[in-house]
């Protein structure tokens, strides 16, 4: 199966197709443009004149097209799960949570598409506003590039294009390199769902050319990305002016004090941990157990993890699959050796074959072994006895990361004590960090990121608020 580019409503050929092979059994599933400089400029242009049209949607306007895409979307979900378990070895039952989320996520956007407004500004509060009516407006930016990773292929697309939308942005989208196709599948959709052309451009291609040409065009207003610390502060870099939000990523933490169900506890564990081998921003990668439970719960959590069940994506019980490439794989393997070296248990995994790293639980690992200080994206989870919930707070603050952390605690006054101690942005009480749904507010301090997702989130940052000062004098 070839795809095309998707460019001002039309499906484009390029100059150059590469190989698409599925993580899993390294069968080729696709051939993908990648695209050069020109045909860049060329999505960039279809969204830079499409801008004014999407401006002038009503709010009715854009929540019906996005109201589309929902039934749509709705409609081919099987299929786009299909997509998911393919393109990004995501095991099928996960992808269909995906997909679920995915519609949830868009709906959202319909939704708020309509609620979007400025607000009344009492200038007359002031010294110097007599006589003055003051209020604000929400205006698009006008093009958006978005830049996408690999593990939320469907709904991380929509977590960018979908507010981009409500609030009447055209978008340019780079979706990750091994992800493509989830993203030409949306394409599809919204031009079935009413998009005006040069609404969505999708290009793909190599970070280095389709990235920055994106993310240095003048005619882009703002980017949002989801990915690396690294890549991400090298936007920051090239992106001069432009208005930016960055997702990066986390090495999350939980705290699970004394007197916590354990058993409840560690199965939530075991999820946060291995849910799409750990490639997730809030994978849960260190766990600070208090020292009168540690025992028990590593005990409980390495009994979770043998019965795990390890295969293809596409088969119903699989729980965990391969990692988005043999590179991956191996990088991690190479963490875990470097832990066990510094004197680091392996409890349970600790193996590849192939791309697929088996779930692995570790113990007694030194704070400074890239497991526990750097991002793993990988199924591996570091569970490290402490003497006190301040101590595992303390421990949790030592990272450069903060997204979210999580505390298990049957005491108040704990929990408001985490509640106010924890540099991170989003604070779990009584679960794991890995929870997200569709609407909160999602994003980090420190090098998880700046700015906020979540729809009505990012349509604040998709906006500019323009102020209206009306003498009436
Ligand atoms: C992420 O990896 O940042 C996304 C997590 C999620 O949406 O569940």
């Amino acid at each position: 199966m070839r795809k095309d580019m998707y460019i001002n409503g039309k499906w484009r050929q390029a100059r150059s197709y590469t190989e698409l092979r599925s993580p899993y059994s390294g069968e080729i599933i696709a051939e993908i443009p990648v695209a050069d400089e020109q045909e860049v400029e060329e999505a960039i242009e279809a969204a830079y004149q499409c801008r004014k049209k999407m401006e002038h949607l009503t709010a009715f306007e854009r929540s019906e097209i996005l109201s589309n895409l929902v039934t749509l979307l709705t409609k081919r979900k099987e299929e786009g799960a299909r997509i998911i378990a393919s393109e990004a070895a995501k095991p099928i039952k996960y992808a269909r949570d995906e997909m679920n989320r995915t519609i949830e996520t868009y709906q959202f956007a319909a939704e708020e598409a309509k609620r979007l407004s400025g607000e009344m500004v009492p200038l007359e509060a002031a010294a110097g506003g007599r006589g003055k009516i003051g209020y604000t407006l929400r205006e698009p930016v006008g093009v958006i590039g978005a830049i996408t990773p690999f593990n939320f292929p469907m709904n991380l697309v929509a977590h960018k294009v979908g507010p981009a939308i409500a609030c009447g942005n055209a978008v340019v989208l780079k979706p990750a390199s091994q992800t493509p196709l989830s993203a030409y599948f949306l394409a599809e959709l919204f031009e079935e769902a009413g998009l005006p052309a040069g609404g969505i451009n999708v290009v793909t291609g190599s970070g280095r050319i389709v990235g920055d040409k994106i993310v240095t065009s003048d005619k882009v207003d703002m980017i949002t990305f989801t990915g690396s610390p690294e890549v991400g502060k090298s936007i920051q870099k090239k992106a001069g002016l432009k208005k930016i939000t960055l997702e990066l990523g986390s090495n999350a933490g939980v705290i699970i004090d004394k007197h916590t169900d354990i058993k409840a506890a560690a199965a939530r564990c075991v999820f946060g941990a291995f849910y799409n081998q750990g490639q997730v921003c809030i994978s849960l990668q260190r766990v600070y157990a208090h020292k009168d439970i540690y025992e028990e719960l590593l005990k409980a959590v390495a009994a979770e993890t043998e019965k795990l069940v390890i295969g293809d994506p596409q088969e119903e019980d699989t729980d965990i699959s391969a990692l988005i490439s043999l590179t991956e794989a191996e990088r991690s393997l190479s963490w875990i050796e470097e832990a066990a070296a510094m004197g680091a248990e392996i409890v349970s995994g600790g193996k590849t074959a192939n791309a697929v790293l088996e779930p692995t639980v570790l113990t007694k690992v030194e704070e400074t072994a890239r497991v526990s200080c750097q991002e793993a994206f990988a199924p591996l989870v570091v569970i490290n006895p402490v003497a006190s919930v301040e101590a595992g707070i303390e421990a949790i603050n030592a990272s450069s990361y903060g997204l979210q952390a999580g505390i298990y605690t049957t005491d108040i006054q704990t929990a408001f004590q985490a509640v106010r101690s924890l540099e991170v942005g989003g604070v779990i009480i009584n679960d794991i960090p890995t929870f997200r749904v569709d609407n909160m507010p999602y994003g980090g301090v420190k090098d998880s990121g700046v700015g906020k997702e979540g729809i009505k989130y990012s349509m604040q940052e998709m906006t500019e608020e323009k102020l209206v000062v009306w003498n009436v004098k």
